[in-house]
Protein backbone atom coordinates (compact mmCIF):
# COMPACT_ATOMS: atom_id res chain seq x y z
CA UNK A 1 0.00 0.00 0.00
CA UNK A 2 1.86 3.24 -0.98
CA UNK A 3 0.33 6.90 0.39
CA UNK A 4 -0.24 10.02 -1.58
CA UNK A 5 -1.35 13.35 -0.55
CA UNK A 6 -4.02 14.94 -2.79
CA UNK A 7 -5.55 18.67 -1.94
CA UNK A 8 -9.00 19.53 -3.07
CA UNK A 9 -8.41 23.57 -4.04
CA UNK A 10 -10.59 26.90 -2.91
CA UNK A 11 -11.91 27.11 -6.40
CA UNK A 12 -13.41 23.46 -6.33
CA UNK A 13 -14.64 23.21 -2.45
CA UNK A 14 -16.15 26.73 -3.33
CA UNK A 15 -17.49 25.66 -6.78
CA UNK A 16 -19.39 22.68 -4.63
CA UNK A 17 -17.72 20.20 -6.49
CA UNK A 18 -15.49 18.28 -3.32
CA UNK A 19 -18.07 15.86 -2.88
CA UNK A 20 -17.93 14.41 -6.53
CA UNK A 21 -13.89 14.19 -6.45
CA UNK A 22 -14.56 12.11 -3.15
CA UNK A 23 -16.66 10.25 -5.10
CA UNK A 24 -14.33 9.75 -8.18
CA UNK A 25 -11.31 9.12 -5.46
CA UNK A 26 -13.30 6.45 -3.55
CA UNK A 27 -14.82 4.65 -6.82
CA UNK A 28 -11.06 4.64 -8.13
CA UNK A 29 -10.36 2.49 -5.55
CA UNK A 30 -7.85 4.41 -3.69
CA UNK A 31 -8.86 4.80 0.49
CA UNK A 32 -9.31 8.73 2.12
CA UNK A 33 -7.23 7.37 5.02
CA UNK A 34 -7.27 11.24 6.46
CA UNK A 35 -9.50 14.77 5.65
CA UNK A 36 -9.28 17.96 7.10
CA UNK A 37 -10.70 21.20 5.68
CA UNK A 38 -8.67 23.83 6.39
CA UNK A 39 -7.85 27.49 5.08
CA UNK A 40 -3.62 28.11 4.68
CA UNK A 41 -2.14 31.81 5.35
CA UNK A 42 0.27 33.24 2.76
CA UNK A 43 3.25 32.20 4.82
CA UNK A 44 1.90 28.04 5.07
CA UNK A 45 1.14 28.79 1.56
CA UNK A 46 4.37 29.82 0.59
CA UNK A 47 5.98 27.34 2.65
CA UNK A 48 3.85 24.34 0.93
CA UNK A 49 4.92 25.36 -2.64
CA UNK A 50 8.47 26.72 -1.86
CA UNK A 51 9.58 24.61 -4.65
CA UNK A 52 7.88 26.74 -6.77
CA UNK A 53 9.10 30.44 -5.23
CA UNK A 54 11.08 31.50 -8.25
CA UNK A 55 8.97 30.51 -10.55
CA UNK A 56 6.57 33.25 -12.65
CA UNK A 57 3.56 31.61 -11.93
CA UNK A 58 4.46 31.81 -7.78
CA UNK A 59 2.22 35.03 -6.27
CA UNK A 60 -0.84 34.03 -8.48
CA UNK A 61 -0.52 30.31 -6.89
CA UNK A 62 -0.32 31.59 -3.20
CA UNK A 63 -3.00 33.89 -4.02
CA UNK A 64 -5.38 31.27 -5.30
CA UNK A 65 -4.91 28.93 -2.91
CA UNK A 66 -5.44 30.77 -0.22
CA UNK A 67 -8.73 32.27 -1.44
CA UNK A 68 -10.91 30.32 0.46
CA UNK A 69 -11.08 26.57 2.54
CA UNK A 70 -8.74 23.72 1.04
CA UNK A 71 -9.68 20.10 1.86
CA UNK A 72 -6.55 17.96 2.34
CA UNK A 73 -6.79 14.23 2.48
CA UNK A 74 -4.22 10.90 2.02
CA UNK A 75 -5.35 8.73 -0.06
CA UNK A 76 -3.85 5.09 0.11
CA UNK A 77 -3.72 2.16 -2.99
CA UNK A 78 -1.78 0.77 -4.51
CA UNK A 79 0.72 2.74 -7.16
CA UNK A 80 -1.35 5.85 -5.08
CA UNK A 81 0.61 8.37 -6.47
CA UNK A 82 0.74 7.37 -9.88
CA UNK A 83 -3.16 6.42 -9.60
CA UNK A 84 -4.23 9.98 -8.10
CA UNK A 85 -2.00 11.54 -11.39
CA UNK A 86 -3.63 9.46 -13.61
CA UNK A 87 -7.01 10.42 -12.00
CA UNK A 88 -6.57 14.18 -12.16
CA UNK A 89 -5.06 14.67 -15.40
CA UNK A 90 -2.76 17.00 -16.87
CA UNK A 91 -2.12 20.17 -15.15
CA UNK A 92 -3.97 22.36 -17.88
CA UNK A 93 -7.11 21.38 -17.44
CA UNK A 94 -7.76 21.90 -21.35
CA UNK A 95 -5.23 18.95 -21.88
CA UNK A 96 -5.90 16.95 -19.66
CA UNK A 97 -7.75 13.84 -20.59
CA UNK A 98 -11.44 13.41 -20.80
CA UNK A 99 -13.00 12.46 -17.64
CA UNK A 100 -10.06 13.49 -15.58
CA UNK A 101 -10.66 15.72 -11.98
CA UNK A 102 -8.67 18.78 -13.61
CA UNK A 103 -10.84 18.06 -17.15
CA UNK A 104 -14.23 18.09 -15.51
CA UNK A 105 -13.52 20.80 -12.32
CA UNK A 106 -10.81 22.50 -13.38
CA UNK A 107 -11.24 26.43 -14.75
CA UNK A 108 -7.27 27.03 -15.57
CA UNK A 109 -4.13 25.79 -15.09
CA UNK A 110 -4.23 28.24 -12.32
CA UNK A 111 -7.03 26.91 -10.96
CA UNK A 112 -6.79 22.91 -11.86
CA UNK A 113 -9.29 22.07 -8.81
CA UNK A 114 -6.52 19.29 -7.18
CA UNK A 115 -3.22 19.41 -6.11
CA UNK A 116 -1.32 15.76 -5.75
CA UNK A 117 2.01 14.37 -4.75
CA UNK A 118 4.75 14.05 -7.99
CA UNK A 119 6.65 11.00 -6.12
CA UNK A 120 7.15 9.27 -3.24
CA UNK A 121 9.23 11.93 -1.29
CA UNK A 122 7.26 14.71 -2.04
CA UNK A 123 4.14 12.33 -1.05
CA UNK A 124 5.90 12.07 2.38
CA UNK A 125 6.52 15.69 2.65
CA UNK A 126 3.32 16.94 1.34
CA UNK A 127 1.77 14.39 3.91
CA UNK A 128 3.98 15.59 6.81
CA UNK A 129 3.35 18.60 6.21
CA UNK A 130 -0.62 18.40 7.50
CA UNK A 131 -0.95 15.47 8.94
CA UNK A 132 0.56 13.69 12.36
CA UNK A 133 0.54 9.62 12.54
CA UNK A 134 -2.40 10.05 14.86
CA UNK A 135 -4.78 11.31 12.14
CA UNK A 136 -4.15 8.67 9.75
CA UNK A 137 -6.44 5.70 9.46
CA UNK A 138 -3.92 2.88 8.78
P1 LIG B 1 -0.29 22.02 -8.49
O1 LIG B 1 -0.32 20.57 -8.76
O2 LIG B 1 -0.99 22.53 -7.30
O3 LIG B 1 1.25 22.48 -8.39
C1 LIG B 1 1.64 23.83 -8.62
C2 LIG B 1 0.57 24.66 -9.23
O4 LIG B 1 0.95 25.85 -9.86
C3 LIG B 1 -0.13 23.88 -10.33
O5 LIG B 1 -0.88 22.81 -9.76
C4 LIG B 1 -0.94 24.97 -11.01
O6 LIG B 1 -2.21 25.18 -10.44
C5 LIG B 1 -0.09 26.21 -10.77
N1 LIG B 1 0.44 26.77 -12.01
C6 LIG B 1 0.17 27.99 -12.50
N2 LIG B 1 0.80 28.20 -13.65
C7 LIG B 1 1.50 27.09 -13.93
C8 LIG B 1 2.36 26.71 -14.99
N3 LIG B 1 2.64 27.51 -16.01
N4 LIG B 1 2.88 25.46 -14.93
C9 LIG B 1 2.61 24.62 -13.90
N5 LIG B 1 1.81 24.96 -12.87
C10 LIG B 1 1.27 26.17 -12.88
Amino acid sequence: MEKTFSMIKPEAVLGGNAGKIMTAVEESGLKIVAQKMLRLSPEQAGSFYAVHRDKAFFDELIENITAGPVIVQVLAGENAIEEYRRLMGAANPAAAEEGTLRRLYGISIEKNAVHGSDCAETAEREISFFFNQLEIMQ
